[in-house]
């Protein structure tokens, strides 16, 4: 699939607030700071459609944006940003979840992991919440650039392991580089089909 047209179109803190839930919608979580605002902006080939930051915690609301007239990609305001006041963070997962669970035209979400990361708490009890709520999602290993291809390897086949001691079924997993513009037509492809 061709990314012809990508625009914004709005922020908000409230679901029932975003853009009528009549296209199909893909959005994208992880820990802060994992690189969904990135990812957004490469899928898009427009550098600066989403912002991004070094600090985490830059993305604080839920920002939608049309593709092609057709669907829209949303990015979200990350989990488990240890910085943030209690009130503010409980404010974001009060925020997220709502959205997750309520969104009515939400096709897929693509949780998002460091690969540099072994299996972490936070993120495991996040994907465990969606399976119990029949939320589906797809694992996105992201910033593949930083470690070598055979550490890439070895790291998503450990995530995979960790997972399948856990669950009865592993989601499909993409391996990505915003850095460098790797594993995005798998990623267009899946959206597509
Ligand atoms: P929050 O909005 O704070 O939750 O963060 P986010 O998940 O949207 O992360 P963001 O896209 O802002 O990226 C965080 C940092 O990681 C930035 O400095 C990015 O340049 C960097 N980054 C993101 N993706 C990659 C990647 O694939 N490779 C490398 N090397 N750096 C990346
Ligand atoms: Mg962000």
């Amino acid at each position: 699939m061709k990314v012809q047209e990508a625009r914004y179109v709005m922020s908000n803190s409230d679901y029932q607030k975003c853009p009528e839930p009549d296209l199909p919608e893909y959005a994208f979580i992880g820990r802060s700071n994992v690189g969904k605002s990135s990812l957004i902006n490469m899928l898009t080939e427009k550098k600066s459609l989403a912002k991004t930051s070094q600090q985490p915690g830059k993305t604080q609301l839920i920002n939608h944006y049309l593709i092609n007239d057709l669907w829209y990609l949303v990015d979200l305001p990350g989990y488990g940003y240890a910085k943030v006041s209690k009130v503010e963070r409980e404010k974001w997962e009060t925020m997220i979840n709502d959205y997750l669970h309520n969104r009515q035209n939400l096709i897929c979400t693509f949780v998002l992991i460091d690969v540099r990361h072994s299996a972490l708490t936070a993120d495991l009890e996040f994907m465990a919440a969606l399976g119990e709520a029949g939320i589906p999602f797809h694992i996105i290993f992201t910033k593949a650039d930083k470690l070598k291809p055979g550490q890439v390897a070895n790291k998503v086949e450990e995530y995979k392991q960790t997972l399948s001691e856990l669950w009865e079924e592993v989601p499909p997993m993409f391996v990505t580089s915003a850095e460098k513009h790797e594993g995005r037509d798998a990623i267009l492809k899946t959206i597509e089909t």
